[in-house]
C-alpha cells in the first residue's frame, strides 16, 4: 500500500506512468468516454480548510471512474472526538482511499501511519503534491518532453513551491525560485530533495528578473496562504517587488507560459493582464487537476499501476 504525502514517495518512472494514464483518460474524456475503471471504490475527503479545485476535482474523478466519495468536514472531529489513530483505524476500513487537507502536515502523516488504505495529501502547510502533478502534467502538454525545461517560481516558497520543487527535481525540470529573504526554500528540505534527486537543478535567488531568464514557464502563488492571515500586512509589504506583471513577463520568451495554482489574489502576486493574457494557462492547469488525479487514482487503486 502506498501513500502520497509529498511526492518524495514516488519515483520519476512512477510519475511518468501516472502521466501516461492521465493522458489516455483525458483523451477519452474529451471524446465523451468515462470508463468506470474504479467501480465500487470509495474515497473519503477529509478537509480542515476550504477548497474548490481539490475537493470538486476529486469528487468528479471518482464519479467519472465509477466510484463514490464522502466529504467529511470538521464535524467528524478527527483528533478531537477521538485520537487520530482510532479515527484512521476505523475510517480506513470503510473506504479505499482518503484525501486529506490539514492545517498541519504531521496530522496527515499520523493519519497515514494508522489507516489501512492509501492516504493522499490534499494540501498541508508543507506540501501540495496533487497540485504539482497537475502543474508538471500541464507543462508537459505545453512544452512536450520535460527534461531540460526551465520553470521560474516567483514568490513565497510555500507548500505549492515545495511540491513543485520535488516534482521538477524528479522530472529533470530546472527550477529557479525567487523569494525575499526569510521566505526562501528551506535549506534542509532542499538538501532532502537533492539527496532524493541528485541530478536536480534548483537555483535560489532573491531576484525575480534573474529567476525568469530563459524560462519556459513563470509560476506564482498567493503571498499569504491559508492559516497565515495574521501576517497578511507584513507579507504584502515584503512581497510587493515579487509581483508577476507585464514588466516581468516581458523578460521571458513569448512562448513561455504563466501558471498559478489558484485561487489568485489579483493585483497582489499577479496582475489581471498577465493572468488573463495570452501566455496564461491557469484554466488548463486547473482542469488538469482532474486528469492528473485520475491518473494517480488509477495507478494507486486500479489495475493500471
Ligand atoms: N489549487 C487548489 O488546491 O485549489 P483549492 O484550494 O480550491 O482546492
Ligand atoms: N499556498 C496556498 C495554496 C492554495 C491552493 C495556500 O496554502 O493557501
Amino acid at each position: 500500500m502506498r501513500h502520497v504525502l509529498t511526492l518524495l514517495e514516488l519515483s520519476a518512472a512512477e510519475i511518468d506512468r501516472i502521466f501516461i494514464i492521465a493522458e489516455d483518460l483525458k483523451a477519452k474524456f474529451e471524446k465523451g468516454l468515462r470508463e468506470p475503471i474504479l467501480p465500487g471504490r470509495v474515497m473519503a475527503l477529509l478537509f480542515e480548510k476550504p477548497s474548490l479545485r481539490t475537493r470538486v476535482s476529486f469528487e468528479s474523478c471518482m464519479a467519472h471512474l465509477g466510484g463514490a466519495t464522502q466529504f467529511l468536514g470538521a464535524d467528524v472531529g478527527w483528533g478531537k472526538r477521538e485520537s487520530i489513530a482510532d479515527f484512521a483505524g476505523v475510517l480506513g476500513q470503510y473506504v479505499d482511499v482518503i484525501v486529506c487537507r490539514a492545517n498541519r502536515h504531521s496530522r496527515v502523516e499520523e493519519l497515514a501511519r494508522h489507516a489501512q488504505c492509501p492516504v493522499i495529501n490534499g494540501l498541508t502547510d508543507e506540501a501540495h503534491p496533487c497540485q504539482a502533478l497537475a502543474d508538471l502534467f500541464t507543462l508537459r502538454e505545453v512544452c512536450g518532453a520535460l527534461p531540460g525545461r526551465k520553470l521560474a517560481y516567483v514568490g513565497d516558497a510555500n507548500n505549492v513551491a515545495r511540491s513543485l520543487a520535488v516534482a521538477c527535481a524528479k522530472l529533470s525540470v530546472r527550477l529557479s525560485l525567487a523569494s525575499p529573504e526569510g521566505y526562501a526554500l528551506d535549506a534542509g528540505f532542499l538538501a532532502e530533495i537533492l539527496r532524493d534527486s541528485p541530478q536536480a537543478e534548483i537555483e535560489l535567488t532573491d531576484d525575480p528578473a534573474e529567476a525568469v531568464q530563459k524560462a519556459d514557464g513563470v509560476y506564482t502563488d498567493v503571498w499569504t496562504s491559508m492559516g497565515q492571515e495574521a501576517e497578511e500586512d507584513e507579507r504584502r509589504r515584503v512581497f510587493a517587488p515579487y509581483q508577476v506583471n507585464a514588466a516581468l513577463m516581458s523578460r521571458v520568451p513569448r512562448t513561455a507560459v504563466f501558471l498559478h495554482c489558484l485561487p489568485a489574489r489579483r493585483g497582489e502576486e499577479v496582475t489581471d493582464d498577465v493572468i488573463d493574457g495570452p501566455q496564461s494557462r491557469v484554466l488548463q492547469q486547473a482542469a488538469n487537476r482532474l486528469h492528473a488525479q485520475k491518473g494517480l487514482l488509477a495507478w494507486l487503486l486500479g489495475s493500471q499501476g
